[in-house]
């Protein structure tokens, strides 16, 4: 079961232990001040949109065209570090990823 490290909106820190399986979706629309996820996943609205730190941006599987699309429509897109949490999946891979959830837009 990974573990993700998470600032919220308002700067609140956060250990979460996760599921195989899930994306980071899931957990980060549980807890105050985490993303809205308004499609539910469906790779279409950005408000899961996160900043996770380069080391671990470098390890995840890279966005699809459509994921970087919409983070590219986005007023704070940072290359090399935005991502949909909707789009990553949690795997041993990510266990100890550490992501910062984007502002509202
Ligand atoms: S939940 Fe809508 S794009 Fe991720």
């Amino acid at each position: 079961m990974p573990t993700i490290f998470v600032t919220d909106r308002a700067g609140s820190q956060h250990t979460l232990k996760v599921d195989n399986g899930l994306t980071l979706m899931e957990p980060l629309r549980e807890i105050d001040n985490g993303i809205e996820a308004l499609c539910g996943g469906m790779c279409s609205c950005a408000t899961c949109h996160v900043f996770v730190t380069p080391e671990w941006y470098a390890k995840l599987p890279a966005r699809h065209s459509d994921e970087l699309e919409l983070l590219e429509s986005t007023e704070c897109f940072r290359d090399g570090e935005s991502r949909l949490a909707c789009q990553v999946k949690v795997t041993d891979a990510i266990d100890g990823i550490k992501l910062t959830v984007a502002p509202e837009e």
